[in-house]
């Protein structure tokens, strides 16, 4: 299905040479960091399909959450995992997120669920199930996958590496603005939401949270969207061009 997809975008949509090379895109960075946002135009721009892997992660602690199972037991969330699917579709209005065949993908965005999605992510027999997952949708080439460690597990060979960044305050700031009126919370919850989210996913043993070695950080601190999706383009302009010559 997603191979399908693949075929039809590699030969419909791309017209460019470097395009035509199906290339791998991972951006990886903090919470809050835009990389959806950013992730979704490039993948527009360029022809590619946009995987969000964060959203993987969040359907399972959905069922993890309604099956009552405690996020900090290993064994028993790698039973539920084998008891469960996780499929991803790329679209125009971003992935839609099936779990066990049911579309969950109004259902991700509560706050219990992303403090459940990091909770289940630093269980490293869970990251192995869902890396591999991911390792199979992107084998094809042809996407931009956006997470926590596409450049550095994931696809350690992707043709581009992205690592967006911004200050925390400026982070929990945008997430804040980004909750409409009215909002239910201080800016300042919103912000040591991010912060315990970002030391969670930053210090956890198993692939935790960093740059690749060769990413290109790019910092959004004092950025307009307009510059930070620029920037982003130009970058991968310039190494996919590097590639083919
Ligand atoms: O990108 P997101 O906010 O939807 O991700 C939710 C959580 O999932 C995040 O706090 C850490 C985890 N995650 C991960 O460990 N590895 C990924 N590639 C993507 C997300």
């Amino acid at each position: 299905m997603i191979a399908d997809l693949m075929n039809l975008v590699a030969s419909d949509n791309l017209t460019t040479t470097t395009a035509r090379l199906r290339p791998i895109i991972a951006i990886d960075g903090p919470a809050g960091a835009g990389k959806s946002t950013i992730a979704r135009h490039l993948a527009r721009y360029f022809g590619l399909l946009n995987l969000e892997t964060g959203a993987m992660y969040r359907a399972f602690a959905l069922k993890a959450l309604a099956a009552n199972v405690s996020l900090d037991d290993p064994a028993a969330l790698l039973a539920l995992s084998a008891k469960t699917r996780v499929r991803v579709e790329p679209g125009e209005e971003g992935n839609r997120v099936f779990l066990d065949d049911e579309d969950v993908t109004s259902q991700l965005r509560d706050a219990a669920i992303t403090d459940g999605a990091s909770r289940v992510s630093v269980h490293p027999r869970i990251r192995a199930w869902m890396v591999a997952l991911q390792q199979e949708l992107g084998a094809a080439g042809g996407v931009v996958m956006e997470g926590r460690d596409i450049g550095t597990v994931v696809f350690p060979n992707a043709d581009v590496k992205i690592f967006l960044d911004a200050a925390p305050e400026v982070r929990g700031l945008r997430r804040y603005d980004q909750m409409g009126e009215p909002a239910e919370v201080q800016p300042e919850e919103v912000i040591q939401e991010l912060r315990a989210r970002d030391a969670r996913d930053r210090n956890r043993a198993d692939s935790p949270l960093k740059a690749a070695e060769d990413a290109i950080i790019l910092d959004s601190t004092h950025l307009t969207l307009e510059e930070v999706l620029t920037q982003a383009e130009a970058i991968v302009e310039a190494k996919l061009a590097r590639k083919t010559v």
